[in-house]
């Protein structure tokens, strides 16, 4: 008897449940014993209809991706579908959580679909960077119609039991008078027992006749699919698979899913899309703060400074739930930041991805002061002011006073030493970063920095505070610029010493996009404001000689007012009203000034270089950021780079992109620009050590977790 899939009689209705934690993915174990369920429940004389459910917090959600890569364990995942398919008795499945990839595959071959009111369906394999393998591809776009199965396959987005209801893909939604979900699909169950034929999704037609008289439906979605993807090749993979669907009988189809579901697999993409799923998983573990460690409860939060970032700060709060005050140090500054609050939100409401109710829950749960008095009852305080540290020590000191004893003191700082911010308090260990990005209710990513003194209470409730507002929190040391803008800072610097030796704004840009950026560094500039960048250097001390300043090009913009895309003209210029960066022959004129005034030559520069320095400085980069410990697992500086800057997913990361290029290799590089371009390019020690060993930053990660690479 299996013992994660288990069968017991209800009367007439035979139930199949699967219990397999965390989310009943369809491991080997959970394959075969479904299919040993099936069986008994097929030969019980006196069982006339079958009901597969799941235990736990979700239906099915999916194959095991645990498995990916590794030899195949019988039975196939298609092969429990085809049996469930066949069954001459009628099976419903009770879908609650998600049903998402194989588990809503297994769903497709079951003859009906129950489902529970807050359930979701989805294929999100594309998130993978595979396709739906086991049917997917075939039998959705048999039941909600081809256009409708592509936009869910190729996006990968789950629907609602409404919407999936009203697609067809769901027979019924549970009422709230019929009790649970199981009692409910015992009931459906036992009224469809005697139905014949028995519904199968294989044998339905309509859709796909529908489809083939649309010639141009899957060149529209090629084209649209391209536009998006940035290079990864999922999409269209996806769609070749639904057009089989189309193309081909229904056996056929699936054996052209089948090979193009082993041809993803084995995909770097695909590996690279694993690899990140399990990257933002792992960076919640935090060995010397197990689960269990005790968290102190966020209720109320203030936020200093009502800016842009700080407003933001505000609406993620808000957006679950939390109560938030804003706070500045003058009644219009608060009523400015609380103004551009209410038309983001009514900006959503007006595209119609938000109620106005909900909107009004939302701006309910912000409020604005410019007393520090009501700072006393907050749980948690974000200080998000200017960068400068005497300023943010003085604001410490007064927190030190008015706050209650364990309520947490964050400073939102992207560059300062939290150590010395803690410093100016007397409760050091209540002072942790943290660092959100902006615009801060849209990015992702959540910088927390932990300092010498930093209590791992007040660590394990940031970690979990990140996740309940929907953020990816990774645990971060204290050095400037924590892990992203220090890696940031070697990528930019780079782009801006090419442009100075040769090459252009749009040359360089357009490598980096060609790996998947959305945008490249020097667009990038424009849209966050050169002046930003020159006001800081101002401020700053001349590099050291030896070392090449990056700023010239950047600083010369600025002087000549060309701030970005706010003054229609930086790197690039831009039509009136459009944010859409257009060479700029003055911009060349500029650059080759400030190279004469520098005393470079300017030369050719190849694509490959353009990539190669780019990437490698931030690889070199990230790995002494890693041989520091201000990063826990090079994985963590993945989940940086794709949460919060915008780094492609399908490529992995910065680490795991060094791991596919190889790590002799970069080393090799870097010790040629080192010769050529002086002590930026100093190799860090660990990135040698494993080039010179032939290992990889994930060999690292799986080492210090004590476990052995699959
Ligand atoms: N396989 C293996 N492990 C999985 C898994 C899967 N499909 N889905 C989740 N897990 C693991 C996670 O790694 C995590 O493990 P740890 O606790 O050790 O970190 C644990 O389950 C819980 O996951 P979450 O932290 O993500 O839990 P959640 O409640 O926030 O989210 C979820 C649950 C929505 C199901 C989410 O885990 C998820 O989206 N999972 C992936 C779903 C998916 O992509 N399915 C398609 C798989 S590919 C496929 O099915 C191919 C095919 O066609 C046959």
């Amino acid at each position: 008897m299996s013992e994660v899939v288990t069968f017991e009689k209800r009367a007439a209705v035979g139930i199949v449940t699967v219990d397999s934690p965390p989310v009943n993915a369809l491991s080997q174990a959970v394959r075969q014993g479904l299919l040993e369920a099936l069986e008994k429940a097929l030969a019980a004389p006196d069982v006339k209809a079958i009901v597969l459910a799941c235990k736990g917090r979700t239906f099915i959600a999916g194959a095991d991706i645990t498995e990916f890569g590794k030899p195949p364990r019988p039975p196939e995942l298609g092969a429990v579908i085809a049996r469930l398919e066949a069954s001459e008795k009628p099976v419903v499945a009770a879908i609650h959580g998600t049903a998402l990839g194989g588990g809503l595959e297994v769903a497709l071959g079951c003859n009906y679909r129950v489902a529970a009111r807050d359930a979701k369906c989805g294929l999100p394999e594309v998130k993978l960077g595979i396709l739906p393998g086991a049917g997917g591809t075939q039998r959705l776009p048999r039941l909600v119609g081809v256009p409708r199965a592509l936009e869910m396959i190729v996006s990968g987005d789950p629907v609602g039991a409404a919407t999936a209801k009203d697609l067809g893909l769901v027979d019924h939604v549970v009422r709230e008078d019929e009790g649970d979900l199981l009692s409910a699909a015992v009931a459906f169950a036992e009224k469809v027992a005697s139905r014949r034929p028995l519904p199968k999704v294989r044998d339905l037609t309509a859709h796909i006749e529908k489809a083939r008289a649309q010639p141009d439906l899957f060149d529209k979605a090629r084209k649209d699919a391209k536009a998006k993807s940035r290079g990864g090749q999922a999409p269209l993979r996806c769609i070749d698979a639904v057009q089989a669907a189309v193309d081909l009988p229904f056996d056929q189809g699936l054996k052209r899913e089948r090979e193009l579901i082993a041809e993803a697999i084995e995909s770097t993409e695909s590996k690279a899309l694993r690899h990140v799923f399990f990257a933002e998983r792992q960076a919640a573990k935090i060995p010397d703060v197990p689960p269990g460690t005790p968290t102190t409860p966020v209720r109320k939060v203030a936020i200093l400074g009502a800016g842009t970032m700080g407003g933001g700060i505000a609406m993620a709060f808000a957006n679950s739930g939390i109560d938030v005050v804003l706070v500045d140090r003058e009644a219009p500054f608060v009523e400015k930041g609380l103004g551009i609050i209410s038309k983001n939100y009514a900006s959503t409401v007006s595209k119609g991805r938000l109620s106005q109710a909900e909107m009004d829950a939302r701006v309910g749960r912000i409020g604005g002061t410019t007393s520090w008095d009501d700072l006393a009852e907050v749980d948690l305080v974000i200080e998000a002011v200017f960068e400068e540290m005497g300023l943010k020590k003085e604001i410490f000191g007064h927190l030190d006073k008015l706050c209650r004893k364990d309520a947490i003191l964050a400073t939102n700082t992207s560059t300062l030493d939290v150590n010395e911010i803690a410093r100016s308090t007397s409760r050091p260990e209540q002072v942790i970063g943290l660092h959100f990005f902006s615009p801060a209710n849209v990015m992702r990513l959540l910088e927390i920095v932990r300092g010498e003194k930093t209590s791992r209470t007040v660590v394990a409730t940031s970690m979990k505070l990140a996740k309940d507002i929907g953020k990816v929190g990774v645990l971060v040391g204290v050095c400037y610029g924590f892990v992203g803008n220090r890696m940031l800072h070697a990528y930019g610097r780079e782009a801006q010493l090419l442009i100075q030796e040769g090459a252009l704004p749009q040359q360089v840009d357009a490598v980096l996009t060609g790996l998947g950026f959305a945008m490249g560094p020097c667009a990038t500039s424009d849209l966050a404001g050169i002046d930003v960048g020159w006001r800081i250097r101002k401020g700053q001390p001349k590099p050291p000689p030896g070392e090449r300043y990056s700023g010239a090009v950047a600083d010369r913009l600025a002087e000549m007012g060309r701030f970005g895309q706010k003054t229609s003209a930086g790197f690039y210029r831009y039509e009136a009203g459009s944010r859409t960066p257009l060479p700029d022959p003055a911009v060349e004129a500029i650059i080759a000034e400030v190279s004469r005034e520098l005393g470079i030559t300017r030369k050719p520069i190849e694509d490959d270089e353009i990539l190669e320095r780019s990437m490698y400085a931030m690889v070199n980069e990230g790995a002494k950021i890693l041989d520091e410990g201000i990063a826990l697992r090079a994985s963590d500086i993945d989940t940086v780079w794709i949460n919060g800057y915008g780094f492609p997913p399908h490529r992995g990361g910065p680490m795991f992109y060094a791991d596919t290029v190889g790590l002799a290799k970069i080393h090799a590089r870097i010790l040629e620009f080192f010769a050529r371009h002086g002590k930026v390019w100093t190799p860090s020690p660990l990135l040698a050590r494993l080039a010179s060993e032939g290992r990889t930053f994930a060999s690292l990660d799986a080492q210090r977790a004590g476990v052995t690479p699959g």
